[in-house]
């Protein structure tokens, strides 16, 4: 890259999107580069409703996930010190690269008792994309994905859920994934910030809600 000329806003989204994609292909927890690619496309189309910096939502939900807390011992700082640097490489203005980098540091669920509210439009929209990708069929296979990269049981009737009040707790917690259901993904719907991402939220509530009778009814060993 000459570093005297300036990329385009094109050009910056396909580097970011290699980037990306070298950095999360074949991650086997739920946070591979296809998450990335689902929740860059719901964020497009969430974008497409609101007034909204598509540059920045681009770039927010395509960088979002490349340094999580849950890969680097819980240090939360380290995704958007790493979004911002790349962004810094490509000479992406420090007004952008810092909106994003806040983005990337407020978009993460934190357990049930806390808020995770957004700064900005930009920041919505990709909060909402990324828990619509927490939710529904795609949601339920991460969910067991994530359970079983961490040796966590599906179910045990006798752990009950912990609706947590504080991100060290639920950031800490080893219970089955089925509770996870109920520590995170049932209460999503309603944190849906756009009217286009609680339309979808609804039908993929609807979509687990039935995933979870029909588990339990079968697991009491009913037909
Ligand atoms: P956020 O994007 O809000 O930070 P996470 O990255 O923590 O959310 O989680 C993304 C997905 O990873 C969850 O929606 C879920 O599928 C899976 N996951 C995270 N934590 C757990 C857990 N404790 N048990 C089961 N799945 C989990
Ligand atoms: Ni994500």
């Amino acid at each position: 890259m000459n570093n005297n000329t300036k990329l385009s806003e094109e050009d910056i989204i396909a580097a970011t999107t290699e980037h990306v994609k070298q950095l999360l292909a074949g991650e086997g927890s739920g946070h591979d580069w296809w998450h990335i690619y689902r929740v860059w496309n719901n964020a497009k189309s969430i974008a497409a409703h609101e007034q909204a910096n598509l540059f920045v939502v681009e770039l927010a939900a395509l960088l979002h996930d490349i340094g999580d807390h849950k890969f680097h011992n819980g240090d939360e700082t380290v995704g958007p010190r790493m979004a911002y640097e790349w962004l810094q490489q490509l000479q992406v203005s420090k007004e952008v690269s810092n909106h994003i980098y806040d983005i990337i540091k407020e978009i993460s669920f934190k357990g049930a008792g806390t808020s995770s509210e957004m700064s900005t439009v930009e920041g919505c929209i990709v909060q909402d994309a990324d828990r619509l990708d927490a939710i529904g069929a795609i949601g339920i296979a991460r969910t067991f994905a994530y359970g079983g990269h961490k040796n966590r049981e599906l179910y045990n009737p006798e752990v009950a859920p912990v609706l947590h009040d504080n991100f060290e707790a639920y950031k800490t917690s080893t219970a089955p994934t089925i509770n996870h259901f109920y520590e995170k993904l049932l209460l999503l719907k309603d944190r849906m910030h756009t009217a286009s991402a609680k339309k979808l939220a609804e039908q993929r509530h609807a979509y687990m809600e039935n995933f979870l009778s029909q588990f339990y009814a079968e697991w009491e060993g009913q037909r």
